[in-house]
Parts: structure tokens; sequence; C-alpha cells
């Protein structure tokens, strides 16, 4: 598969990651999967790199980038300071979903961090993101692998469609998780959550209970968007954004009214965990994803990005049930739902 500009999307292989990791150790970047979403990756310590994941994405230079190790040891290894919280973290739960923010160590560019004195780490459980962080002998600087604010990418496809300017993309199938890495800011007492994601919030509050989470965290069902931005800094409120404009329907809109129904460009798009096909006859389109929260989030962006190819003018979603299993899910949807 080729993109108008002629770049590739490969299929991974032994040549494929010797390609990839040529690219990254000459400051050039490529897209690889990991266990959450597509990442656009580059040298963490090269600048030339970073700049070149900023402008492609589209990135405001004041949100800082997640570095990508193969493991804890060089995770502590490019960190200022591991405090012991850190390592207990990793033991548990690294390779897998979650981002340490910790103090940034002197041979990583502020640039990666948009100047801050902390950065952020993780090691990804994916095997082909593993294989090319070993190859490439590099810390990987990884955004999701889409425009700023779009919805992140969870194929191969949804990043050629998104960046088709990267030149080399590993194909490695459809991302396991779906939903991007928890993030957890370890420089403050008590640690933050800075971004609800795809690791368990119940597992992590098992072993960090004084975790503090963000405000819109303790109420599930209040709409403040905007204090959960706050709390992460470098988030945008706008974020995780399908083309239509998306709605969260409470439990109360179930029986659209015709002025809320008119209120819907058609075509009408439907995302729901639950059948109501009497709500559902309203809609062109209705994506029908899992009532368990896992299975949900690893389908919610492939979702939404088909019912963006699908071009709907609009885009109703059942607001997720106050529950902290959903607690990521009714993040993403309500930054998708936040102008
Ligand atoms: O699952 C993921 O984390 C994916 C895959 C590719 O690993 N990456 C990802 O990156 O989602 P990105 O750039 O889309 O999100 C990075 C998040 C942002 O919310 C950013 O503000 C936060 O991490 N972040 C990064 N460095 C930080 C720092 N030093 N302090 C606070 N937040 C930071
Ligand atoms: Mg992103």
């Amino acid at each position: 598969m080729t993109s108008p500009a002629g770049n590739t999307l490969v299929p991974v292989s032994p040549e494929s990651l010797a390609r990839a990791a040529a690219l990254l150790q000459r400051d050039e970047v490529c897209a690889f999967p990991t266990e959450t979403v597509y990442g656009l990756g580059g040298s963490a310590l090269s600048p030339a790199a970073i700049e070149r994941i900023y402008a492609l994405k589209g990135r405001p230079k004041y949100n800082p980038l997640i570095v990508h190790v193969a493991d804890a040891v060089a995770a502590a290894q490019l960190a200022g300071g591991w405090p012991a919280v850190a390592q207990r973290l990793a033991d548990r739960f690294w390779p897998g979903p979650l981002t340490l923010v910790v103090p940034r160590g002197a041979a990583v560019p502020a640039l990666v961090s948009a100047g801050r004195p902390t950065m952020a780490l993780r090691v990804p459980a994916h095997p082909v993101a593993l294989a090319l962080l070993r190859t490439a002998r590099l810390p990987l600087a990884a955004p999701s692998a889409n425009r700023s604010e779009s919805v992140s990418p969870t194929t191969a496809a949804h990043v050629l469609r998104s960046l088709p300017a990267v030149p080399l993309i590993l194909d490695g199938g459809p991302c396991p998780l779906g939903i991007e890495s928890t993030v957890v800011d370890l420089t403050t007492a008590p640690p933050r959550l800075l971004r609800s994601g795809a690791l368990p919030l119940r597992e992590l509050l098992a072993l960090l209970p004084d975790l503090e989470l963000p405000a819109a965290a303790q109420s599930l069902g209040a709409e403040s968007a905007d204090q959960t931005a706050r709390a992460a800094p470098g988030m945008l409120s706008r974020h995780y954004a399908p083309r239509a404009p998306l709605w969260l329907l409470g439990p109360a809109q179930l029986a659209l009214t015709p002025a809320q129904l008119a209120a819907l460009a058609p075509p009408r798009g439907l995302l729901t965990y639950e059948p109501l096909p009497e709500l559902a006859a309203h809609f062109h389109r209705v994506e029908q994803l899992s009532s368990d929260p896992q299975a949900f989030a690893a389908d919610l962006y492939a979702a939404l990005h088909r019912l963006d190819d699908a071009g709907v003018g609009s885009i109703a979603a059942l607001t997720p049930p106050p529950d902290l299993d959903w607690h990521a899910i009714a993040d993403r949807l309500r930054r998708a739902a936040f102008r």
C-alpha cells in the first residue's frame, strides 16, 4: 500500500525493522505499532528528529512527548532521578500501557519535554515496538501517529491517512488495547494522574492508593473536560476528535426530542454499548460496540474512524456508565465532544 506521496506501509519483517532502525539512526522518523495506538517515533536524543515529529503532527510546541525505551534500566538511566515508586510501578506494569513522568536527565533534549524539567517514559508491551527499540538502540520519542487533535490511529491504514508524509509505517496489525497509555506524574507528592488510559485504574490505585485523580475523575458525570485538561499540562481539551461533531447522550436523552434530532446533522452516526433499537432507528449508521469496557476501548477509535469514513454529519455517543472501568473512555469521549 502506498500513499499519494509515494511512501510505504510495510509489513513487519527483519528487513523492514532494519530499514526503520536505519531511518531513526539518521534522525528521521517512522511510525510503528504499540499495544495502545500507533506511534510516530524519532530519536529522543535528536532535536532534528523531535522537530520533525512536531512538524508532521502539527503539534503545538508546548505539548511534551513520551520517550519509549526497551526496559526499566534504560528508563532509569535517561531520567534525572528515579524514585523508588517509579521502580515499583515499572516492576509491576512494564512493559505495558503506563507512562511515568520523572525528572528529565541531562542527556535528554529539552525539546522532547517542551522545555519542562520533567520527562515522560514508558516501556511498550508490543513486540514490534520492542524489536524496533532494540534494533535502533535509541530511546524513541513517540506521540500518537496522527495529526494533532484528531482521533489516534489503531491501524497502519489510519496512520497513512492522517500522516501521508511519514516515510515508513511498520504495519503490525490493529493495536490490541486501542487507547493511549495512562500517564502518572511522579514529580509531585502525592503522585497525580495526568491522563487516564489503557491501564485499568483499579490496578493502578491498588499499587498507588494516594494517586490524585483530576476533578473530572472523581465525579464522572461532571462535564469538566476543562478541569481535566488543566490537571494535565500540555493536554488539549479538544482532542481525539472525529471530523463530524460528536455529542454525548446522557441517560435522559435516550428518547430524543424532535429539536434534539434536528440538531444532529444527517447522515447521523450512533456510538453505543447497548442495543437501544428505538434510538438507533433515528440513525443512519450505528456502531454498537462491546458493553465490556476493555473491548469497547479496543474498538473505540476504529469505530470513530469508520463513522468518519462513512461520511456521517454528526455522531451521538452514549455516555459511559459512571464506573472506574469506563474512566478512560469517558475522558476520551468528553474530549472528542469538547468544542
Ligand atoms: O499510548 C501512548 O502513550 C502512545 C503510544 C504511541 O505510546 N503515545 C501517546 O503520545 O499517546 P501523545 O504524545 O499522544 O501523548 C503524550 C501525553 C500528553 O498528554 C502529554 O501532555 C503527556 O503525555 N506528557 C508527555 N511528557 C510529559 C511531561 N514531561 N509532563 C507531563 N505530561 C507529559
Ligand atoms: Mg496523541
